[in-house]
């Protein structure tokens, strides 16, 4: 068995109202506590709001095993960059994780691996922890092209000037997967899931290899999440609409604790 620590990330989007984020933190923490302390010892979970949430979600989230992190930042740490969010000020108000490439601000932003390097590079200048989303379409899939892409992604690892490796977790995201209720199997997952570990191990070293966590990400519920955490590359979930309701967040985390104990 791994000795990374699993990671359990809610994506929520363009989800939820500021006034959301207190009660949920709160129903999270007192479920999480019942969990007998197992969370800090062997899981994080991160809360990925939108930034109008961060603030409160810091002061929600004071004094309990949960993290905050944020959905994207921008390249710098100040500028004429309208609608960015400065790494720089998340660092300032305690959002320690910020989430970068995720495949909506691929597609639908049109966010290229240029632009997700700059924002890695300067996620990392504040030392801020990253959720590094790579993932290939259903045309790439279906066109034997899955390692290629996903290869492609990882290169800006390489171009960062090397990883700290305590800042940097890969989620694969396969784009097919997200949102869809088609989620990958377990056997695709860890097939990509092991990819990744050897690309880092080859590119970087044993220890990245060994230290980094790879997150699964696309229709992850309480229902299929035990048999994907079942597999030995795979380090937790990036969730996102199964975040957005305690109940099913917290059966995906449970269920884990079924499959590896
Ligand atoms: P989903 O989204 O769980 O709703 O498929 C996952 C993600 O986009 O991170």
């Amino acid at each position: 068995m791994s000795k990374r620590k699993f990671l359990f990330a809610a994506n929520w989007k363009m989800n939820k109202r500021v006034s959301d984020v207190a009660p949920f933190i709160a129903d999270l923490n007192r479920e999480l506590e019942l969990l007998k302390g197992k969370v800090a010892q062997d899981f994080e979970v991160v809360i990925a709001p939108p930034a109008t949430h961060l603030l409160p979600a810091v002061d929600s989230s004071k004094n309990t095993a949960i993290q905050i992190g944020a959905q994207n930042c921008g390249h710098a740490k100040s500028g004429a960059f309208t609608g960015e969010i400065s790494p720089q000020v998340l660092k300032e108000i305690h959002c320690e994780w910020v989430i970068l490439g995720h495949s909506e601000r691929r597609h639908l932003y049109l966010e290229d691996d240029a632009r997700i390097l700059g924002r890695l590079k300067a996620a990392w200048d504040e030392q801020l922890k990253v959720i590094l989303c790579v993932g290939e379409t259903l045309p790439e899939r279906k066109g034997q092209r899955t390692t290629q892409v996903v290869e492609r992604q990882l290169q800006i690892l390489r171009e960062a000037s090397g990883i700290p490796e305590d800042r940097l977790v890969v989620a694969y995201e396969p784009v097919w997967a997200i949102g869809t209720g088609e989620n990958a199997t377990p056997d695709q997952a860890q097939e990509v899931h092991q990819f990744i570990r050897n690309w880092l191990k080859s590119n970087f070293s044993n220890s990245a290899s060994e230290k980094t966590r790879i997150l699964y990400g696309g229709s992850v519920k309480p229902d299929n999440s035990q048999e994907l955490m079942g597999k030995p590359d795979v380090d937790g979930f990036l969730v996102g609409g199964a975040s957005l309701e305690v109940s099913s967040f917290l059966g995906i985390i449970k269920n884990a604790f079924k499959s590896r104990g």
